[in-house]
This record gives C-alpha cells, sequence and structure tokens, in this order.
C-alpha cells in the first residue's frame, strides 16, 4: 500500500486510539490480516499485563500504532477489525479506498459469553433479569428479548456498563438521580445492577414531566418491590432534589434537560455525573465565528459544529465546577447517532483554567450556553 493509504488509514487509527486510551477497559484485541496476491499475514494486538503487544511475523514487540502503518508498505491490503465489548470498528485498507465502519460485536465476537442472539456479555443478564426485563417491556412473555427492543436493551445494558467501575468505587449507599428518566428503562437496568447484582444499598429517583411515563414506572416499581425507587412527575427547570445525588445519569434528555441534569449534578456536589446528549439545539442560533464562515457554509456542517461546541463547553463548565471529564462514543452509531457520553467526577483539578478557557471560548464564539446559566461559575 502506497503512502496516501497509509497516510489516510493512520487518520482511522486515531480515532481507535482515543477510543483505546478512553476504554482499556472494554479493549479485547486487534486482529489483522494483511494481504499479498492471494496470500494473507495475520497479525494481532493483545493486552499483556499493563502493557499492549503486536504480533507480526513471529515477532512480537511493544505495540504503537505506526507500527501496522509500517507494516502496510509491505502488503496490498489489508483488514483490521478493533475489537471491544458491544462495539467492533472495522478498518478496510487498499490503494483504491480506506473505510471505517462500526459494526455490532455480536456476531463476531468470541470471547464473550452468550446470552441473547447477539452474544455480547450483558450485565442485566437473562435468566437471572427475566422478571424486570419482562416488567418494563424488554423481554416478551415467551422469555425472549422483543425485536423492537434490542436497541433499548444494548443501550441501558451499555450505559450500565459504562460507569459500572466507578459505582462500584463509592462507599456507602448510592443515591441515584435520573434526569428525564422516560419509561425509566435506565432506571431500571441501575438500580437491578447496583441492588441485585453488587448488593449495594441504593436510592433512585427518576424525574420526567410526562405523567403517563411517570405512572407507568411508579407500577412497575411497585410491581417489582422496588421501595427504593421514587419517581417524580415534574420539570427539570424547577425540580428541586429532596436527597443530593451521588450520581446523576441522563439518557437522551431532549436538547436543554440535558444541561439541567448536568446543573443537578453540579449544584447538588454529585460526585459523578453521566450523561449522553440528545438532540442540540440552542447553540444553532447563537454562534458565530467569521474565521470559520467559509467552512461553515454548508448548513449541515454548521448544526454539526454547534452540536460540537455545544457537548465540548458543557465539559469545559463541568471542568470549570471542579470535574475531571472524559467524553467517548458510548455505543455504535448504527444503534443510535446520539452516541456521545459524557463522564464527569468531582475532584476539583481543573477548575481555574477551564473556567478561563471556557470564558474565552464563550466570548470568541458569541454565545451563552443554557448550562452557564444555570450554575454558579
Ligand atoms: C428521548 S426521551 C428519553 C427517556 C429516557 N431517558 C430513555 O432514554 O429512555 C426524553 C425524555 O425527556 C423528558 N423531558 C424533556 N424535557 C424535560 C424537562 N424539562 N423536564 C422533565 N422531563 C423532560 C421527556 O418527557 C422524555 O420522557
Amino acid at each position: 500500500m502506497n503512502k496516501n493509504t497509509q497516510s489516510k488509514t493512520n487518520f482511522f487509527l486515531t480515532v481507535l486510539d482515543e477510543r483505546l486510551r478512553n476504554g482499556k477497559e472494554y479493549f479485547l484485541n486487534i486482529d489483522i490480516s494483511f494481504k499479498s496476491g492471494t496470500k494473507t499475514f495475520p497479525a494481532k494486538v493483545k493486552k499483556e499485563g499493563e502493557d499492549f503487544v503486536f504480533i507480526h511475523n513471529a515477532n512480537k514487540e511493544k505495540f504503537e500504532w505506526k507500527l501496522i502503518v509500517d507494516a502496510m508498505a509491505n502488503y496490498d491490503s489489508m483488514v483490521l477489525v478493533y475489537k471491544e465489548r458491544g462495539t467492533n470498528a472495522v478498518i478496510e485498507a487498499s490503494d483504491r479506498n480506506v473505510t471505517l465502519k462500526y459494526e455490532d460485536s455480536a456476531e463476531t465476537e468470541e470471547e464473550t459469553t452468550s446470552t441473547v442472539k447477539n452474544n455480547r456479555n450483558y450485565l442485566i443478564k437473562p435468566p437471572k433479569a427475566n422478571t424486570l426485563l419482562k416488567e418494563i417491556g424488554i423481554m416478551g412473555e415467551n422469555g425472549k428479548i422483543k425485536n423492537d427492543m434490542v436497541r433499548k436493551y444494548n443501550q441501558i445494558d451499555h450505559f450500565v456498563e459504562l460507569i459500572s467501575d466507578h459505582l462500584k468505587r463509592i462507599d456507602g449507599k448510592v443515591e441515584v438521580l435520573d434526569c428525564a428518566c422516560g419509561k425509566s428503562y435506565l432506571s431500571f437496568a441501575l438500580n437491578y445492577y447496583l441492588r441485585d447484582v453488587l448488593k449495594k444499598d441504593c436510592h433512585v429517583t427518576g424525574v420526567d414531566y410526562s405523567e403517563v411515563v411517570i405512572k407507568a414506572s411508579k407500577k412497575s416499581a411497585e410491581n417489582m418491590g422496588y421501595s427504593n425507587m421514587t419517581f417524580v412527575k415534574a420539570d427539570l427547570t424547577d425540580y428541586k432534589v429532596t436527597t443530593p445525588p451521588d450520581v446523576v445519569i441522563s439518557l437522551h434528555a431532549c436538547d436543554i434537560a440535558t444541561d439541567m441534569a448536568i446543573a443537578a449534578g453540579i449544584n447538588n456536589g454529585a460526585k459523578a455525573i453521566f450523561a449522553v446528549p440528545c438532540c442540540h439545539k440552542e447553540l444553532l442560533g447563537q454562534y458565530s465565528y467569521d474565521e470559520f464562515a467559509p467552512l461553515l457554509k454548508h448548513g449541515i456542517f454548521k448544526a454539526r459544529m454547534a452540536d460540537l461546541l455545544t457537548d465540548s463547553l458543557r465539559c469545559l463548565l463541568l471542568e470549570a465546577s471542579g470535574y475531571t471529564v472524559t467524553a467517548q462514543e458510548y455505543i455504535s452509531p448504527v444503534e443510535t447517532p446520539k452516541n456521545l457520553l459524557i463522564k464527569a467526577f468531582k475532584d476539583g483539578k481543573r477548575q481555574k483554567e477551564a473556567k478561563e478557557e471556557y470564558l474565552r471560548l464563550k466570548e470568541l464564539l458569541g454565545v451563552t450556553p443554557k448550562l452557564e446559566t444555570l450554575i454558579k461559575l
């Protein structure tokens, strides 16, 4: 493969590098097939202790992405499968084209235990969780995950998986607040995991302004005997927490409801905030940056940049409020394009610098994001 192909591939490898750095615990391995003529030459990246090693042509060396790019020069094409729990990323490279796509690891992953048809190693696992999964409508009476609920099941289980290590570290009773809980799939999944899997004392509050979903959630909690769950019909705009939460979660809380969720965490001193934002509307009509005008003349770029600015300014505001933040892809974009998970932990490390950075950028872009108005900066 030529230099141009190597350079295009290198760009995709930087995406995978980011993924690896933010989600080492979900990494399984990288399988590579190099091809030259009709012959195939396998290579692999795997974890050995704390290190990653690259095995290729009977050599084993300390892994660097550059080793893959260098090896490409000796072959006609490459298929690289980056495997982690839940999702695989696949790079196909040849001098004709270089592509990156994501696929559910389900059908291809052998390392995980088979639980439902797509072989993911679920935390909210049938048959143990059957009663819960049936109660919240994810599983049918026949004991199978309903076809139209597989995505929701993947989303909530993966959300719980991505935050499970942090939940384990919280001592004593865990107070959880789920903002814009909707039908409370995530509240129930998290409650089940904390209480029935980790055997932790916990209390979960779900808040939503839809009467219908709150009524249904209350009924399900009652049917399950979950007296440690409270559901409140309220608009997050004026919702006041009764017990300060340790953990605030929100999954696809519409537009600025995500800001309200984050603010509820910051203002009540939550130890951790986990938010998967939904649609973004508020900055699109606000921001402008003359230098970028030629780049942003296409509406779709302007909208995507607004999404990016909204979420990255949220992260800066979290840092300015005393949280350490990571942002990662939460689930395959095939499941949902709203697949960014913001994870924030209170430790106050970058507060001052982040505040300065935020104020400078806000001035430059001419914006006042909703979150800023909800917290004390
Ligand atoms: C897309 S649903 C997500 C529900 C749930 N978190 C899930 O992932 O299944 C968004 C929810 O946000 C709720 N919501 C939006 N704005 C809200 C607000 N200001 N206060 C309370 N709930 C709100 C809606 O009623 C809806 O149930």
